[in-house]
C-alpha cells in the first residue's frame, strides 16, 4: 500500500518536547524502522505546523493516489473544522493517532473534532500508535 503519515503542529520535535509525554525517540528514525518493518508499504512523511498546508496534503492524497492516511493532527485534533472537512472530502481512509492518551489529559483534549470523519482512531500507545495505524490500515476498506 501507498501511506502517507501526516504530523500537525509541535510534532517536529518529537523525543525533545515533552518526553515525559511524548518519549525519547526522535522521529525521523522511528520513521525508519518503520519503514524497515513494513517493506511491503511505501510510507511518505508530511510534517507541517499549518493548518492550511495539512488540508492541501489531505486533498492531494486522492490524485496522488494514496491508500491510507495516517493522521496525528497534534492540537488541531480538537480544533480543526478545516482538516475535518479535508477528511470527509475524501475517500482515501484516514486512521488518527495520538501518541498519548489524550483521555488521560486536560479536558480540552477529550474533544476531537475530526475523528468522526476517520476510520479510526488509536491513542495513547506511544509512537507504536503509528504501527498500529499501520496495521488497521490492512482492514480499514
Ligand atoms: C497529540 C495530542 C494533542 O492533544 C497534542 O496537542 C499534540 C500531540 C498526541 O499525539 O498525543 O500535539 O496529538
Amino acid at each position: 500500500m501507498k501511506l502517507l503519515i501526516i504530523n500537525g503542529p509541535n510534532l517536529g520535535n518529537i523525543g525533545r518536547r515533552e518526553p515525559e509525554i511524548y518519549g525519547h525517540e526522535d522521529f525521523e528514525p522511528f520513521l525508519e524502522s518503520l519503514r524497515k518493518e513494513f517493506p511491503e508499504h511505501e510510507i511518505q512523511y508530511f510534517q507541517s505546523h499549518h493548518e492550511g498546508e495539512i488540508v492541501e496534503k489531505i486533498h492531494s492524497a486522492e490524485t496522488e493516489k494514496y491508500d491510507g492516511i495516517i493522521l496525528n493532527a497534534g492540537a488541531y485534533s480538537h480544533s480543526s473544522y478545516s482538516i475535518r472537512d479535508a477528511v470527509a472530502a475524501i475517500k482515501v481512509p484516514v486512521v488518527m493517532v495520538h501518541i498519548s492518551n489524550v483521555y488521560a489529559r486536560e479536558n480540552f483534549r477529550h474533544e476531537n473534532v475530526i475523528a468522526a470523519k476517520c476510520k479510526g482512531v488509536i491513542t495513547g500507545f506511544g509512537l507504536k500508535s503509528y504501527e498500529l495505524a499501520i496495521r488497521s490500515l490492512s482492514f480499514a476498506g
